[in-house]
């Protein structure tokens, strides 16, 4: 048996258990193309994102599709990601599994709106997982990093047992089980709609950075870590930004500048006071966990 898993991963949560279900999968005897489109020019600076994925993606009989939860959807760049997928034919299976990272806050609707997705393309979704992570952008205004630890064990078990579930089955019997991915109730669903608007939310809530040239070396380190390549340089090396591919807030550039000539502006008081009154709701129950559970 041979698996795709593409993924997107800013901060790496969702690309560290990428790497785990590829282990898991080949110690059951079944070969993994990784693909991480994280930072990837080839793939954010084309208009011709399909073209990119018919020429990387090789033949597979079952396709995974890792993302981060962003304001309680599923990050816009891999919803972008899967209307780009090839039609599932030629090689591209028509079996499908998403799997999503969150930052312990809340994992919204990401999963049950992959599953859509992924089933319009033509797909049938025969699990998913959801994996509660570290949430690094709260470093920038919080004194510590939210729910940075996490037991391993759940997720090491969680992974095991989608990839028993899979390497037993006849993929060509699986049935679809994308209705278990909506395992929210009535009012995330409403809050993810009408509060939590993504793109809005990138414009006018999260705090913005700024880029003081007087204390930038020219190192070119935020540019490396920049996943979505809004970062470049220009002839001189210093940092200008590509407005064809939007910042997403992650704040890897801020993270990695050794120079603090990137920080985070705006109303950092609310953003702080914000995330504490969302922990304050309690984590979400089940944390980690695989659908159909269980
Ligand atoms: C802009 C932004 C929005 C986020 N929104 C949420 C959210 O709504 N709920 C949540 O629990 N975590 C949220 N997070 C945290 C991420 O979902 C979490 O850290 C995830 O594991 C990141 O995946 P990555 O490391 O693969 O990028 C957000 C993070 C960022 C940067
Ligand atoms: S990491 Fe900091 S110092 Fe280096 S290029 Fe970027 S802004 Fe300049
Ligand atoms: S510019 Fe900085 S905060 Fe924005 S997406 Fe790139 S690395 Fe993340």
């Amino acid at each position: 048996m041979k698996a795709a898993i593409l993924e997107f991963s800013p901060s790496n949560n969702t690309n560290r258990v990428g790497e785990l279900l590829k282990t898991k999968l080949e110690q059951n005897n079944i070969t993994v193309q990784l693909v991480n489109i994280t930072g990837n020019k080839d793939y954010f600076l084309t208009n011709n994102k399909q073209d990119f994925l018919q020429k990387t993606i090789n033949k597979h009989d079952i396709l995974f599709i890792g993302s981060p939860v962003y304001a309680h959807h599923l990050q816009y760049h891999v919803k972008d990601l899967i209307k780009n997928l090839p039609r599932p034919v030629n090689g591209w299976s028509k079996i499908a599994v998403p799997f999503v990272t969150y930052g312990g806050i809340n994992s919204g609707i990401a999963l049950d709106e992959a599953g859509k997705l992924l089933q319009k393309s033509g797909r049938i979704v025969v699990a998913g997982i959801k994996v509660s992570s570290s949430h690094h952008m709260t470093k920038a205004f919080m004194k510590e990093e939210y729910n940075k630890d996490q037991l391993e064990d759940k997720l090491l078990f969680t992974i095991g047992e989608l990839v028993k579930r899979i390497s037993l089955a006849d993929l060509a019997s699986l049935k679809d089980n994308s209705k278990y991915l909506k395992y929210q109730d009535l009012m995330i669903y409403l809050k993810a709609d009408l509060i939590f608007r993504e793109k809005i939310w990138h414009k006018k809530m999260y705090p913005k950075i700024a880029i003081n040239d007087n204390q930038c070396i020219k190192c070119g380190k935020c540019v490396k870590v920049c996943p979505v390549c809004h970062l470049e340089q220009n002839k001189d090396k210093s940092i200008i930004r590509n407005m064809n591919s939007e910042c997403i807030h992650c704040f890897n550039c801020i993270f990695e500048c050794s120079q603090k000539a990137i920080t985070p502006v705006g109303n950092l008081e609310r953003a702080e006071k914000f995330m504490k009154s969302m922990i304050k709701k309690g984590k979400e129950v089940p944390d980690t966990c695989l659908y159909p559970k269980l």
